[in-house]
């Protein structure tokens, strides 16, 4: 399959940029920016995209590329597009100049085509841009030309006359850039003639195939936590082999209400998985969390306990018939390709996947969604036919309810939480503005305050609404919902659940806060 590389100079947009690619139905690739030559050979890229990144060219430590890159890329006519860093990239190690300009250059521009070319093929002849930029190209070496500029950029495009190298100074990844997707696919299907080969529902027959191959009559075993990537895991590999599939889903105690019925019903009885094992595990996890306070604690001990009875599980199902070789999970794109953005989250979500195993046990890890973006697995999702609503969930973190109480936490403190969230869900799904915010939930504030109620005066905990709104969970914002709507879940948390007399709203982005409370 034809692929582009997207070489990660440290940009927050270089998993934008692959996405963008792959919407336009092309395979695309992150690679860091220490690859070697020899292995760019073995990739055999079609094109290749320059992120951009937070440094300068100048900076001692800042990203560079190898003169065998380069050799690579001029000998083997191998398109090229730089973007923002990237483009002062292939100026200065190619014999230009890059200068830093007084006032760094920030959100929409205007830009002016003035040398009509493929690149910009299709464009008018002013577009609005994206600009990000403290550095700029002050001169260009021998035999490239100026495509475009703005008003305080005067080579805001660039070309080679010779070879297939281009530069944007803009980014025409974000949707900002108003035609930004028509120029990535002119670079990527007209310059790099990339065929449209990445088409979803051949990826489920292909892959289907490929685990059929791989594990054989073997068997495999797999976490389900319920959430979207675990579930898309798990359907896919049942689709290939069948009852052969063992699902273990852990109930830890710190799950949202009726969550450990509504994932047995919807693989139990829905899709008809034979086996799928149901652990109630509550007592144990909240023993050892008993008056732990230290959220990196609680976490620890939720990653720890999940581990110790996974494997107990697993050694039991051994036991009964033998024949497991393969470890499922449900690894995607991003948890894998940490770009210097998304290390911090990709870090966290995999804490828990250390398995000790007895040595005569070691299996094999499957991934089967490691190439792909949520979107994509979204998208496979549905067509294997997962609820839509199991699909479209809010993302939830691994440690569930024990970091949205603060401090210690008990099961009475979790009953009043889930039904307090219970209330919110509903609501927010009422209202139809559940797809339209990244994560909605309540937090337990163990503090309490007093209140009235008829007669009687109350002293009762906070409960705290957050809605945030977010792309990628790196930045968001609370959510500007209606009035009347937060004041109707207010007085239904209040009103219904016992032991909360005062719900707050968190107006609080991030940064500089974060979306969870521990
Ligand atoms: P913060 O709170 O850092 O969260 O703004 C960013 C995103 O990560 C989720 N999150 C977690 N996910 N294990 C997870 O699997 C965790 O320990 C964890 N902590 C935060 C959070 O819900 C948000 O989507």
């Amino acid at each position: 399959m034809d692929k582009i590389c997207i070489i990660d100079m440290g940009s927050q947009y270089t998993h934008l940029i692959a996405r963008r690619v792959r919407e336009l139905g092309v395979y695309s690739e992150i690679l860091p920016n220490n690859i070697v030559v020899p292995e760019l050979r073995k990739i055999h890229p079609k094109g290749i995209i320059l992120s951009g990144g937070p440094s300068s060219v100048y900076d001692k430590d800042s990203p560079k590329l190898s003169d065998e890159f380069f050799q690579y890329i001029l000998t083997e006519n191998i398109p090229v597009l730089g973007i923002c860093y990237g483009l002062h990239l292939i100026i200065y190690q190619m014999g230009g100049e890059i200068k830093q300009i007084d006032k760094k250059e920030y959100g929409k521009t205007e830009l002016v085509i003035i040398n009509k070319n493929e690149l910009f093929n299709s464009l008018n002849q002013k577009e609005v841009v994206w600009m990000s930029h403290g550095d700029q190209i002050k001169s260009l070496p021998e035999g490239f030309e100026v495509l475009a500029q703005t008003s305080t950029c005067p080579i805001a495009a660039f070309k080679s006359k010779e070879f297939k190298v281009y530069g944007v100074q803009f980014h025409p990844e974000v949707i900002h850039t108003t035609s930004g997707k028509i120029i990535l696919d002119n670079f990527v299907t007209k310059i790099a003639q990339a065929k449209k080969e990445w088409i979803l529902g051949d990826w489920i027959t292909k892959k289907v195939q490929q685990i059929k191959d791989t594990v054989g009559n073997n068997r495999v075993i797999l976490g389900l936590s319920g959430g979207v990537d675990s579930s898309v895991t798990a359907v896919l590999i049942h689709q290939a082999i069948g009852n052969n599939l063992h699902c273990i889903f852990i109930n830890n105690g710190v799950l949202r209400k009726n969550e450990e019925l509504q994932v047995q019903k919807q693989f139990k009885e829905k899709l008809n998985f034979a086996n799928f094992h149901y652990i109630d595990a509550e007592e144990l996890f909240l023993e050892k969390l008993k008056s732990v306070e230290d959220p990196e604690e609680k976490r620890r001990i939720i990653g720890h306990t999940f581990i110790e009875v996974f494997e107990s599980k697993t050694i039991e199902l051994e036991k009964k018939t033998p024949g497991i070789k393969f470890l499922a999970q449900g690894t995607i794109y991003p948890d894998r390709i940490e770009t210097a953005k998304t290390s911090k989250s990709a870090a966290k979500i995999k804490s828990h996947h250390n398995l000790t195993l007895p040595p005569n046990m070691k299996l094999k890890i499957i991934e089967p969604l490691k190439e792909l973006y949520k979107d994509e697995v979204r998208t496979i999702g549905l067509e294997l036919g997962l609820d839509k609503e199991l699909i479209e969930r809010h993302p939830f973190p691994g440690p569930g309810l024990a970091v949205r109480i603060i401090g210690a936490i008990d099961k009475e403190k979790l009953d009043i939480l889930r039904d307090a969230d219970e209330i919110l869900l509903e609501e927010i799904r009422k209202a139809g503005i559940y797809e339209k915010l990244w994560q909605a939930f309540c937090v337990f504030l163990p503090l309490k305050t007093v209140g009235i109620m008829g007669d009687y005066r109350t002293y009762e905990y906070i409960c705290s609404v957050r809605l945030v709104e977010s792309l990628d969970a790196m930045t968001a914002n609370f959510a500007k919902i209606d009035w009347n709507l937060l004041e109707k879940i207010a007085t239904r948390i209040i009103n219904e659940v016992k032991g909360i007399n005062r719900v707050v709203y968190d107006i609080s982005n991030k940064p500089p806060s974060t979306i969870e409370y521990e």
